[in-house]
């Protein structure tokens, strides 16, 4: 079997979530890792035989067939160009870039160099949300008329929390939005086949300063016992986005992001409202559905490889019982992307550059609505 030769550009949370996935695969071989201050402990600690500081000389010398761009959302498009530039395919984290206009230059390279470049948006490889999108393509539910639901977090609700997400200049001018907001869009334009046409949002922070640590934090790590020095930021993102949407076909939605909700570690919500039946999925059970029916009992459908669509079988990895969540999630999406480097006629589920370019539009379209107070089109 082929071997795919793979190097990982930042390895702190997710970076390191990519590291143990991509070699459950079989066809992966991650020959190297870049980041600029943890490469050689994370090497030594996995077992990576080559680390670097910088990701160019990683890109220059090892040879690769895949880089995973997991640093922070502002150096997503200078790792990702120069990747692409030097042959390289690419597997993006979320958000795709800083802005449209970059986002769009990279899936134009992209194109350019004919390479396979792909956004984990890993929410649509659970069973039970490739399940509820091939149900929907099958007319089960009936038309759509309403999308809503909630993307709830909790680990900015202190104004002692500290992450670079709450810097504008390394996140993007939205935080929660672009953070976790776009995960939400993404799938529910994926499972339900539709594309939002306008937004109205409604942005609150709810600290207008938060102390940063004179030293360097990783995503979601654990409080530092004793007193920190700090210095006190002042923050220009939203804590809490509540967002309207119409979708193209006339069904209305809204949904409320947030990273401040006290309990909420992962809170993914997603009702479906059908003409025939309706349909929730919630991150906490990620291994159910609930089918709702006005005449009848609700289903809750639990993932089986006998109780999914057939189309959905090739996401099930384990009997029936047996929990696949979080990071199958992340295998099941780099599967396909790796497949698809030598197979590219086949239709696969992944997201490409040019959904992360539509959620950046609406990012970039959320943002202009909260700070005008209407109704904007997606398309201009
Ligand atoms: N798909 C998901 O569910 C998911 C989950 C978490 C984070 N993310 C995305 O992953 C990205 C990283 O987030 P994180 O939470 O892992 O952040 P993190 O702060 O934990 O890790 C980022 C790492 O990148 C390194 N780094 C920064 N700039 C670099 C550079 N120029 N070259 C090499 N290394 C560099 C840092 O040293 C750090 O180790 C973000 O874009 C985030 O939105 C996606």
């Amino acid at each position: 079997m082929k071997k795919y030769r793979a190097g990982i550009v930042g390895v702190g949370f997710v970076g390191k979530i990519h590291l143990e996935t991509v070699r459950r695969l079989g066809c992966v071989e991650v020959v190297a890792i870049a980041d600029k201050f943890l490469a050689k402990e994370v090497a030594e600690q996995w077992g990576v035989p080559n680390y670097f500081e910088d990701y160019k000389e990683m890109i220059d010398t090892m040879d690769l067939d895949m880089v995973h761009v997991c640093t922070p959302n502002s150096s997503h498009y200078e790792v990702s160009m120069y990747a692409l530039e030097h042959g390289v395919n690419v597997i993006q984290e979320k958000p795709m870039a800083l802005n449209v206009q970059q986002a769009e230059e990279m899936r134009d390279k992209a194109r350019e160099k004919g390479l396979v470049a792909a956004v984990n948006f890993h929410n649509r490889f659970y069973p039970m949300t490739n399940h509820l999108m091939n149900i929907i393509k099958d007319g089960e539910l009936g038309n759509i008329f309403s999308v809503t639901g909630e993307y709830t977090q909790d680990w900015l609700l202190y104004d002692t929390d500290y992450s670079w997400r709450l810097e504008s200049s390394i996140s993007g001018d939205t935080r929660c939005v672009a953070d976790i907001g776009s995960h939400w869009m993404d799938l529910a334009e994926f499972v339900t086949g539709l594309k939002i046409t306008q937004v109205f949002a409604d942005f609150q922070t709810i600290h207008p300063y938060h102390k940063k640590p004179k030293r360097n934090v990783l995503a979601f790590e654990e409080k530092k016992d004793g007193e920190e020095e700090y210095e006190l930021v002042p923050i220009d993102t939203e804590d809490n986005a509540c967002v309207m949407f119409r979708f193209n076909n006339g069904a209305k939605g809204c949904a409320f992001f947030s990273q401040v909700i006290a309990g909420k570690s992962v809170d993914i919500d997603l009702l479906i409202g059908g003409y025939k039946k309706s349909a929730n999925w919630n991150s906490a059970a990620v291994n159910s559905l609930t089918i709702g029916n006005r005449d009848s009992f609700n289903e809750v459908l639990e993932k089986g490889i006998n109780t999914v669509h057939p189309e959905t079988k090739p996401l099930i990895a384990y009997p029936f019982g047996h929990m696949e969540g979080f990071v199958d999630a992340f295998k099941q999406c780099f599967r396909e992307v790796y497949e698809s480097i030598d197979n590219k006629d086949k239709k696969y589920n992944y997201a490409t550059f040019d959904d992360g370019v539509h959620e950046m539009i609406l990012c970039d379209r959320i943002f202009q609505s909260s700070k005008e107070q209407r109704w904007i089109d997606v398309e201009k």
